[in-house]
């Protein structure tokens, strides 16, 4: 199955019977979308490199390095980049990493505290 690279970010295995979109949402992503049948433009993603396949019609303007991932399928190796993405995953995994450091501080001051008050 060919891999789909998306914002230089991710890398997910492209499933032929899905649409790129589809596929993205099954790899835990949250993409931008709206009509998902290639009228608004929601979902629009630069191609860097590769070849899609469109299996619906786009009805929504795009540039020629453009491509609407709701209607298209990956028949290679393909790379997007802007592509607009909800990643609700990461902006956890964000807030918790800034929650991760001053608790990995305050631990270190704890066993400090604790390993003085042994040794004296
Ligand atoms: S979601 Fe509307 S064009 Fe793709």
């Amino acid at each position: 199955m060919p891999s789909i690279k998306i914002n230089k970010l991710v890398s997910i295995e492209s499933n032929p019977s899905n649409t790129i979109l589809e596929t993205m949402e099954q790899a835990g992503l949250l993409p931008e979308y709206n009509c998902r049948d290639g009228h608004c433009g929601a979902c629009r993603c630069k191609l860097e490199s590769g070849d899609v396949e469109y299996v619906g019609f786009a009805m929504a303007y795009t540039q020629p390095d453009e491509i609407l991932p709701c209607i298209c399928k990956a028949k290679s190796e393909i790379s997007l980049k802007w592509c607009e993405l909800r990643d609700e995953r990461k902006t956890r995994i964000n807030a918790t990493s800034q929650y991760k450091k001053p608790k990995a501080i305050a631990l270190a001051f704890y066993y400090l505290f604790l390993l003085s008050t042994f040794t004296i």
